[in-house]
């Protein structure tokens, strides 16, 4: 049975999504702050721990290295905000996606994550966004994309209007990857 580990830092929107559609494949869930993807997580009885995000960034990624098993198949950072060092990537290579909410390589990078990604959207004056997933690579958000969704920009959208329709979209794209990696559903 394929074994996914999340990371989160968030409200776990995304995390939900792949709960619901593998619920007996997300192995466990790791936070670098406490956050209701916790929540989410606990009321799935999906094991799920903390690591504190105000460790270096070293022994951050030496935490959450040390919570995941040789035999994880797909690590998913999902709404993960905090940066993980090398260690991760050599030991998982090809083995870790985030989901990043916008058409990449716009808008993205140091910085660029939540509203001030659709905030940056929309100031472009871009007619379309939406949501890309990635491989996660030393350069953030600079991995090889895997896949993309777009979503038009309407002439009222807001960066808060944006970001709930790409969020939808997220979810679906999300849980397509990791279906098609994984081999499952
Ligand atoms: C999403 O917009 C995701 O693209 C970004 O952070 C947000 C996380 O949302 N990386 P949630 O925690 O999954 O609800």
């Amino acid at each position: 049975m394929p074994k996914l580990v999340v990371l989160v830092s968030g409200s776990g929107t995304n995390l939900q999504a792949i709960i619901d559609a593998f619920p007996t494949q997300v192995a466990s869930v790791i936070a670098d702050r406490d956050c209701y993807a916790l929540t989410r997580a606990n009321s799935a009885g999906i094991p799920a721990y903390l690591v504190d995000r105000k460790l270096h960034r070293h022994d951050l990624s030496q935490r959450i290295n040390a919570l995941i098993p040789d035999d994880c198949d797909l690590i998913v950072l999902a709404g993960f905000l905090s940066i993980l060092d090398n260690q991760l990537i050599q030991r998982f290579p090809q083995k870790i996606i985030n989901i990043h909410p916008s058409l990449l390589p716009r808008h993205g990078g140091a910085g660029m994550w939540g509203i001030k990604v659709h905030q940056a959207a929309i100031n472009s004056g871009d007619n379309e966004s939406g949501c890309t997933v990635h491989y996660v690579s030393e350069e953030i958000d600079g991995g090889a994309i895997i896949a993309q969704a777009k979503v038009a920009i309407a002439a009222d959208d807001t960066a808060e209007s944006l970001q709930q329709k790409v969020l939808a979209h997220e979810h679906k794209l999300l849980v397509a990857v990791i279906s098609k990696l994984l081999g499952v559903n």
